[in-house]
């Protein structure tokens, strides 16, 4: 896989103007781009085409749940905007899952799809709010092997969840990975962080990176840096 594509920025931004001034600062050679529900909410399509303009790969993070037909449209909506990589919750469940996989196949260009299984956000305790009484590890690989089952292309989980998941899974089956860190950064509202070169040791296929490369004074050379450290492993 090209270095250039296992790093995704996370375009964090409430709007147009301040997600323009940070890809102003980025090259497409060193990394794609991720836009969640935030920014596109309030930009829509239009930036997924600025983007595209500037040659970068789009990860549309939308994270649809709903019921099969919906998420069939609103993925056939995503793959219609040409982006290489959209996502869907897995506790939708095998019949959406299978709605999601039949929109994208069906695309010109189809992006990879992959799942969500727990949200790095809940805990054991969550889970028992919500009914779920399995130990969390258990859920998410049921989660995981689910969307396997249901041939999508991959997961999003936490990197430190790769040591127990990596091994039940075949090669191709990607792990897309946030909560990265390099050592001199704040941890900000991530708890379980890994760098960039532990990531991608541990199995992960793609980083997420937000704020060590928006916050950075010098994002250019903060994402230089990490494509260098990936480089290595
Ligand atoms: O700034 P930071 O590097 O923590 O950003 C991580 C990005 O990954 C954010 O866009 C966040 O929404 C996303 N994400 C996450 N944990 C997940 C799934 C997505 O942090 N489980």
């Amino acid at each position: 896989m090209a270095a250039a594509h296992k790093v995704i920025v996370a375009l964090d931004y409430a709007n147009l103007a301040d997600a323009k001034s940070l890809v102003s600062q980025l090259k497409p050679e060193y990394c794609n781009l991720k836009v969640g529900k935030e920014l596109f909410t309030a930009t829509g399509p239009a930036l997924i085409d600025y983007l595209h303009s500037k040659n970068f790969k789009v990860f549309l993070d939308l994270k649809f749940h709903d019921i099969p037909s919906t998420v069939k449209k609103a993925c056939e909506a995503a793959s219609q905007l040409g982006v290489w990589m959209i996502n869907v919750h897995a506790s939708g469940g095998a019949i959406m899952l299978e709605a999601a996989l039949e929109a994208v196949s069906k695309a010109k260009q189809p992006p990879l799809l992959i799942a969500v299984t727990v949200l790095t956000s809940m805990d054991q305790k969550t889970l028992e709010e919500i009914g779920v009484t399995r130990n969390l590890e258990d859920q998410v690989l049921r989660l995981a092997k689910l969307a396997e089952k249901s041939r999508l292309n991959g997961i999003v989980c936490s990197a430190r969840d790769l040591v127990f998941l990596r091994n039940h899974f075949n090669p191709s089956f990607l792990f897309v990975t946030p909560g990265i860190r390099m050592t001199e950064d704040a941890t900000n509202d991530q708890i379980r962080t890994m760098t960039p070169f532990e990531a991608m040791k541990s199995g992960s296929s793609h980083l997420v990176i937000g704020r060590p490369i928006t916050q950075s004074k010098d994002p250019s050379k903060t994402l230089e840096k990490i494509f260098l450290e990936i480089n290595q492993s």
